[in-house]
């Protein structure tokens, strides 16, 4: 490393959280400054500390950002380990009744108590089925669930085999399915009848089938039995999951891995291109995930956490599944929606099962705050601890509204900045220790050296707002891109050389706390869902009408960020650019990406602002979306700058004097 980041300051006062934890923080001020000192001496011996390994490692760090563009860096490459003796053999001795997962499927009280005994009998039996089935060390099965047992069954014997996982959200289509089916070259898929979600049905069978059409690489279609309904079937490919499954032996000898033998690959949306195959490793992420976990929601063995995220994305797989069971917890999996019969869901269930940590999203803060505090204070919250929120920046009064009305202003509301990349938390608060200050990330984890820098990649020093990267790696990390190791340098490493950029701008104030203030490339966050404008891009222009469409984000009251679409009608189009227009591009994109994506506003336009060289000048189309075009920036060198009045007077706006 050749510079170091400024420490982060402690502040004197406490604004908000457990005045009593001030000297905790210094506590904690050493063990950063310790791990900053020496981190792979620090990450060694978290490790060992925490982690089953078969092998013992002795080296931390090899590699570095500087020599990434020749190979992944790697942490702990001489241990061996199966990360599942972590989250399930070892508890047998220590907490065998203890409950692993507290499952509550769609309907209220459809509840399910799953103990460390009984899931590692149940994830060996998967094993041993899944291997029967032909999967092994080193092949990839991607897992297209909804959130029933079975799925964190599933993840974990394939963690089991040694094979390598890839999850894909429920929602998305089958086209978006079979993309990532095909990028992995997987070998099998597991999914369910059907999927269940505030009372309505997800044709997950289908949607399978439809995504197995054509040429792929699939030799088995595994299927948990959710539903009932009747679903198509393809004899010598599809089998029923009960019936390889419950015949199984109970006992299975988990195959050794490499450290640094990939664990899953998580697919997620960038600037540019489809979205890329994010590879974690079983080393590094179960002692990062382990880590952060009990750390930053400071874990009790009596806790009852529930983290209501799904296990497709990247906070179910380290917050639902592998930090969880690592540490030993009871880790709850919720199948339903938070509106579902109605806002007052979460608050039923912490009530009912006596929740203490409870990790959402801002998005779902916000959504429920808008609903008014009585579905909050008719349910006894008086177990709760610890509230975390995370995917996206949340603002003050969402924080404040969790904090007091939820939280009955004495929990630790700890707001946990990271990334799917990134594998665990990095800038969160730790409860009770952080002082808190609403809608700040606070600073960052142990081992973790985040910094910001200028366009020319000069740290920037004290209070300041600047790009956020990171100097040093960490066991989290992900290692690279499933099958594109340039795309992994290209994305993460070039921006800022020496740097893991990551896309993110922040700020940090004058007492060293850092505050997200969003992404800085064309990347969306919508309800805490990433999404790619390039993705939404292919999709509109693959639609007959549309000629050219350009993308951005801009500011929505609840959902963080809306889709904001330019279209360029084809100059034959028909089309008047009205309400079935409308619905029929929001149906292209539906198919193409999947249910969670939709544009919320269309504008038609003439044109798009494009640069000489072709192109698109999105600054102007963004300031357009947020409604603010005062301060529109030069457009000389736009080929027609005729083209964004015409785009803000479309909007109904006031093109500013010039
Ligand atoms: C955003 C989700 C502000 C950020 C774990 C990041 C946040 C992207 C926060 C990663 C937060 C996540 N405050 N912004 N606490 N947490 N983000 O990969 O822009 O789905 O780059 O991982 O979400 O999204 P991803």
């Amino acid at each position: 490393m050749t510079d170091t980041p400024t420490l982060y300051e402690v502040p004197e006062r406490v604004s908000a959280g457990s005045p009593s934890s001030v000297p905790d923080m210094n506590a904690w001020r050493r063990e950063w400054l310790r791990a900053r000192n020496n981190p792979d001496g620090f990450w060694l011996e978290q490790t060992r500390d925490r982690i089953a390994w078969r092998k013992a490692p002795t080296l931390g760090l090899e590699g570095s950002y500087s020599t990434v563009k020749d190979g992944p860096f790697s942490w702990f490459s001489d241990g061996t380990l199966n990360i599942t003796e972590s989250c399930l053999d070892r508890h047998l001795e220590e907490r065998p009744d203890k409950v692993a997962i507290l499952y509550e499927g769609d309907e209220p009280g459809a509840v399910e108590r799953i103990t460390y005994r009984e899931l590692h009998a149940r994830v060996c039996k998967a094993a041993n089925a899944l291997s029967e089935l032909g999967l092994k060390k080193g092949e990839r099965a991607i897992i297209y669930m909804g959130m029933v047992p079975e799925a964190a069954v599933a993840m974990l014997a394939c963690a089991r085999l040694g094979a390598i996982h890839s999850v894909v959200f429920g929602g998305f289509s089958s086209e978006a399915l079979r993309d990532r089916i095909r990028d992995c070259g997987a070998e099998m898929v597991i999914t369910q009848d059907e999927g269940m979600r505030a009372g309505r049905t997800i044709p997950l069978k289908e949607t399978t089938d439809a995504a197995c059409e054509g040429e792929h690489s699939v030799k088995s279609v595994v299927v948990v039995k959710r539903t009932g309904s009747d679903v198509g079937w393809t004899e010598g490919r599809d089998v029923w999951w009960h019936d390889v499954v419950e015949p199984a032996s109970a006992e299975h000898e988990a195959v050794e891995c490499a450290a640094e033998d990939p664990l899953f690959i998580l697919y997620t949306s960038g600037s540019t291109g489809k979205p890329k195959g994010v590879v974690h490793t079983c080393g590094g992420y179960i002692t990062y995930t382990s880590y952060t976990h009990q750390v930053v929601f400071d874990l009790r063995e009596d806790d009852v956490y529930a983290c209501v995220a799904d296990v497709g994305w990247i906070t179910g797989h380290s917050y639902i599944v592998y930090g969880p069971l690592a540490n030993g917890a009871t880790t709850m999996m919720f199948e339903s929606t938070p509106l579902y019969p109605d806002a007052g869901r979460y608050w039923d269930m912490v009530e009912r099962h006596g929740i203490t940590t409870f990790y959402t999203a801002p998005t779902a803060i916000r959504a429920l705050a808008a609903k008014g505090d009585d579905f909050v204070t008719k349910y006894d919250r008086s177990s709760l601890r610890v509230l975390g929120t995370v995917g996206e920046p949340i603002n003050p009064e969402a924080w404040e509204w969790y904090h007091s009305v939820v939280g009955e202003g004495r929990c630790n509301i700890v707001d946990t900045w990271w990334q799917t990349e990134t594998g665990g938390m990095m800038i969160a608060p730790i409860a009770p220790a952080t002082p808190t200050k609403p809608g700040a990330a606070s600073n960052p984890l142990p081992g973790i050296l985040p910094v910001l820098v200028d366009k020319d990649n000069r740290i920037l020093r004290g209070p300041c707002s600047g790009h956020l990267c990171v100097d040093y790696s960490w066991p989290g990390q992900a290692r690279t891109v499933w099958g594109d190791h340039a795309r992994y340098v290209a994305t993460y490493f070039s921006t800022y050389p020496g740097r893991y950029f990551t896309g993110d701008g922040c700020r940090r104030d004058e007492d060293g706390y850092y505050w997200i203030t969003g992404r800085v490339d064309d990347v969306i966050n919508v309800s805490g869902h990433r999404m790619g404008t390039a993705e939404f891009e292919a999709a509109l222009i693959s639609a007959e009408d549309v000629a050219e469409a350009a993308v951005v984000g801009y500011p929505h009251p609840i959902k963080g960020q809306g889709v904001y679409a330019y279209i360029v009608l084809q100059p034959d189009s028909e089309s008047d650019g009205g309400e079935a227009l409308e619905k029929a591009l929001n149906g292209v994109v539906r198919t193409q990406i999947g249910a969670q994506a939709r544009v919320d506003t269309f504008q038609i336009v003439p044109g798009l602002p494009k640069t000489r060289s072709g192109k698109v000048m999105r600054r102007i189309l963004r300031k357009v979306a947020e409604r603010d075009v005062s301060n529109i920036g030069d457009t000389s060198t736009l080929a027609d700058p005729s083209v964004v009045n015409a785009i803000i007077e479309g909007a109904g706006l006031t093109p500013p004097a010039l």
